[in-house]
This record gives C-alpha cells, sequence and structure tokens, in this order.
C-alpha cells in the first residue's frame, strides 16, 4: 500500500512539542518541512498591521491573501498576541480555503513532506503516510511556553500562559472549521513526560512502524 513517498502530518495543541519533533523528523528523513502555524501568523500579522478588524471574516481573509514570503526569524510572527489573533482568524472558513491550497501544494511535492498544525492529518493531506497527534498536558505546556518567554526576557505570569493556552485549546478545538482533533488513524505521542530526544526517539518509532 506504502507509496516511497513519504508524507508526515504532525498536529496537536499549542506548546505540545510538535514543531521541534516535525523538524527533528523532518532532519532524519531528508524532507522538507512546513510549519503551517505561520501562515495563520502570518495573516494575522498582516490584519495587525493593516488595523483591520479580526471580527470581519471578509478582513481576515484580505489579509490571508496578502501573504507573501514568510520570514520564519520575525519575532513579531513568534509573538502571543500575533499566536493569539492567528487562533481567532483561523476559525474562519474563508481564511482556511485561502491557506489550505500552499499546504496542499506543499504536501503534494515529489520528495514528500513533513507539515505540522492542527488538521493536517484530518483535512489538508489524510492520506498521509503517517500521522502523529503529540500532545502535553496543559500545565506541562504551559510551563514550556512560560519558559521560553522567560529565555526571550518577556514578562510572563506562568498563571496567565496557563490560562491562554487552554482558552487557545478551547478555540481550537471547539471551532466548527477543521477543528483540532485527533485524527482516527494517528498515533498519539504524548510529551507530557518526556525530554526532547526521548519525544523524536519515539515519534521516529511511530513513523518507522507505519512505513513498514
Ligand atoms: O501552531 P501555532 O501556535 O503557530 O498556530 C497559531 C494558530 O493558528 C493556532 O492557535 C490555530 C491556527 N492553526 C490552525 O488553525 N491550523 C493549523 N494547521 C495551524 C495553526
Amino acid at each position: 500500500m506504502n507509496s516511497r513517498r513519504l508524507v508526515i502530518a504532525v498536529d496537536g495543541p499549542a506548546a505540545s512539542g510538535k514543531g521541534t519533533i516535525a523538524k527533528a523528523l523532518a532532519r532524519h528523513y531528508g524532507l522538507p518541512h512546513m510549519d503551517t502555524g505561520m501562515l495563520y501568523r502570518s495573516a494575522a500579522l498582516a490584519l495587525w498591521r493593516f488595523g483591520g478588524d479580526p471580527g470581519e471574516e471578509f478582513e481576515a481573509a484580505g489579509a490571508a491573501r496578502e501573504i507573501g514570503n514568510i520570514d520564519p526569524d520575525d519575532p513579531e510572527l513568534r509573538s502571543e498576541t500575533i499566536g493569539e489573533l492567528a487562533s481567532r482568524v483561523s476559525a474562519y472558513p474563508a481564511v482556511r480555503q485561502i491557506l489550505k491550497e500552499r499546504q496542499e501544494e506543499f504536501a503534494g511535492q515529489p520528495s514528500g513532506a513533513v507539515l505540522d498544525g492542527r488538521d493536517i492529518g484530518t483535512v489538508i493531506y489524510p492520506t498521509a503516510t503517517s500521522k502523529l497527534f503529540v500532545t502535553a498536558s496543559p500545565e506541562v505546556r504551559a510551563e514550556r511556553r512560560f519558559g521560553e518567554l522567560q529565555a526571550r526576557g518577556a514578562n510572563a505570569h506562568y498563571d496567565e500562559v496557563l490560562a491562554d493556552i487552554r482558552a487557545r485549546d478551547q478555540r481550537d478545538s471547539d471551532r466548527a472549521a477543521a477543528p483540532l482533533v485527533q485524527a482516527e488513524d494517528a498515533d498519539l505521542l504524548d510529551t507530557s513526560n518526556l525530554g526532547i530526544d526521548e519525544a523524536v526517539a519515539e515519534a521516529i518509532r511511530l513513523v518507522d512502524a507505519r512505513i513498514g
């Protein structure tokens, strides 16, 4: 059944470790990687810069159409404000539709690919060779995000970070359009009690088992 082209879908909530795992898998299997959250963040940033209204779907869709080349090192893209706004605009079907094409194209390239996000295994590429649903408890994810913020010198409070994580989980999971949900044929990888190296090793083991 498996063709030699390998597509790996890595989905999961904020700060679950899915980005780190997806990058490590891409390196291990020699595949290109796309962090699809960056598309939503870029749409959010474009909207923010226009001073657009996040309550209006057509304005958010207009911002999604404006996305050009993405600079993954732009610190504004990684900010909590933009992550939160990305979560809001990502609930609009029009925004998701505009960003879907870029993701399908990336996943469909002859080399194969690794994509991480919320709906890769369920909506964007349901025929992926291997699907991982990476998660961790909200407390552990909040600890990680809090640590990252502190390392960046941001003035953060653990309780607020935890509340933000919970709010984001709820919004991403409860939306009608492509909600965050584990695909039926995805392997669950709970990283709550795993270090990065252990989580990556487990991810490789799960993907290898799917490749057969
Ligand atoms: O993974 P992230 O924190 O960079 O994503 C920011 C927001 O974008 C997230 O809260 C929900 C949205 N998103 C999405 O709806 N679908 C994706 N495939 C990736 C991100």
